[in-house]
């Protein structure tokens, strides 16, 4: 075996091992206070659901830099996909701080979409077309317009998962503007409504598992 077989294998591994830490790690932001917010049961289990169906997209963000930032040849573009990836980890640890707090359940299907959202990301990665950022430009769009609807949807009681999302909404929209910064263009208006209605169908599922 030469060296950059050696060097695909142990990527590979990373990869895979990054992917189930992001799946099933429980870390939670350093330095949280603790909540001391009361729900009773039907406005915990709304809370739970919304938080479920955010921390599976975080995953799927995860995800989506992973792969796109592994197959980018462009070293100024993958470590700012890294970078990004990095703060986007943030976002995994607020859900996962909040889902532990409401006693909620993460998607049972996360390792699928994990695995779906990795390839869409290898594959936006490996196109060296105008558009190979602006999907993320795009998905960043959609997240931020997600959240917005995330927080209306909450139990007005739940304000602590509200100022979780909040932060979550304004770090989203920094990321469109720094992937905008380094060069993406806007994807056709048929990805863009074929990426929600996607998202929609996965929204519906998370939110029972
Ligand atoms: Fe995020
Ligand atoms: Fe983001």
């Amino acid at each position: 075996m030469n060296n950059k077989q050696k060097s695909l294998i142990d990527s590979f591994i990373d990869e895979i091992q990054y992917g189930l830490e992001a799946i099933y790690s429980n870390n939670v932001p350093k330095n949280h206070n603790q909540n001391t917010i009361e729900l009773n049961k039907q406005q915990k289990l709304q809370s739970e659901r919304i938080m479920r169906i955010n921390h599976m997209g975080e995953i799927c963000a995860q995800a989506l830099y992973r792969g796109q930032a592994a197959f980018t040849k462009e070293a100024k573009i993958k470590s700012q996909l890294y970078k990004i990836c990095d703060e986007e980890n943030h976002h995994l640890e607020l859900c996962n701080l909040r889902l532990i707090e409401l006693n909620g359940k993460k998607s049972t299907l996360n390792p699928l979409w994990y695995s779906a959202s990795f390839a869409l990301g290898a594959l936006a990665g490996l196109n060296e077309n105008k558009w190979k950022l602006g999907f993320i430009e795009e998905t960043e769009k959609q997240v931020k317009d997600h959240l917005e609807d995330s927080i209306a949807l909450l139990p007005i009681e739940d304000s602590r998962s509200k100022i979780f999302l909040e932060e979550i909404a304004e770090d989203e929209e920094k990321h469109r503007g720094t992937v905008k910064d380094i060069g993406s263009e806007e994807i056709p208006e048929l990805v863009k409504k074929g990426m929600g209605i996607f998202s929609k169908i996965m929204k519906k599922i998370t939110y029972h598992i």
